[in-house]
């Protein structure tokens, strides 16, 4: 049984006040949410100091949302796995199509960076997904195929089992237009295959594999209760505490 995960990215989205502000007024109403599912707040990196200070002695992790993939020297603007560590922060995101669209990461980069996030024990939340126009010509299975193959070269089951995969359409990010609960189902499906291709299908249970893209309190019940969909990873949704603690509640109960 995969215990759901729900991820806030808040991407390029409040300070270190605003982020005191949402935790604060969060952490009071989350009430026994994280009985049924670990929840995770992903704050842009000058913010991971005060989250991290504020949720240590709650259930809730913090994520960062990029790491570097080389060790400490000069790099300017970038940020090392070590330093993350320091800060308590469990998991980044690595691989999001933002990162892969706008700042030109390669499937080569995003496994550097997966590998050297597990040097010192990160978790990666993985992202993967196709483009519009890759799904309209047929390539969604390829470019799948290729993201998983590539960005997880290296990696040990151990190393598996440590991640969350995240499928996001890129054409369902930040559009409003959400992947219908049976697409995403099938993709979810397909990248379970491929995990289990690569590392058995003991570990391919196990992982889980949230959904992103438009995901919304509206929508977070159909979408979480498809068989192979174990979280979500959430973007607009997530900057207001009412939203994202609706969808955490519709997302868990599932129309129970
Ligand atoms: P939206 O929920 O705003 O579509 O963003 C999804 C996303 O990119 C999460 O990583």
């Amino acid at each position: 049984m995969r215990k759901p995960i729900i991820a806030a990215n808040w991407k390029m989205n409040k300070g270190p006040s605003e982020t005191e502000d949402f935790l604060t007024s969060f952490l009071s109403k989350l009430g026994k949410a994280t009985d049924k599912c670990d929840i995770v707040v992903a704050p842009p990196f000058v913010s991971l100091p005060k989250a991290s200070q504020i949720l240590h002695s709650h259930d809730v992790s913090v994520a960062a949302q990029n790491v570097s993939q080389y060790d400490a020297g000069a790099y300017t603007g970038e940020v090392n796995v070590l330093m993350l560590r320091e800060l308590f922060v469990p998991y980044v995101i690595l691989g999001h199509s933002e990162r892969r669209s706008v700042f030109g990461e390669s499937d080569e980069v995003i496994n550097a960076k997966m590998l050297k996030a597990r040097e010192v024990n990160l978790k990666p939340i993985f992202c993967i997904g196709e483009t519009l126009e890759e799904r309209e010509s047929g390539q969604l299975e390829a470019v799948l195929k290729r993201q998983v193959n590539e960005g997880l070269k290296g990696f040990s089951e151990k190393d598996m089992l440590e991640t969350v995969v995240a499928y996001e359409p890129v054409w369902a990010i930040g559009t409003g237009v959400t992947a219908s609960p049976e697409q995403a189902q099938e993709a979810h499906a397909k990248v379970r295959v491929l995990l289990a291709e690569l590392f058995g299908g003991d570990v391919a249970d196990k992982v889980r594999i949230q959904y992103g893209g438009s995901v919304k309190p509206a929508n977070a019940a159909e979408l979480l209760s498809q068989p192979d969909i174990d979280g979500a990873l959430v973007g607009g949704a997530s900057l207001e505490v009412a939203s994202f603690l609706q969808l955490i509640e519709n997302g868990t109960n599932k129309g129970e």
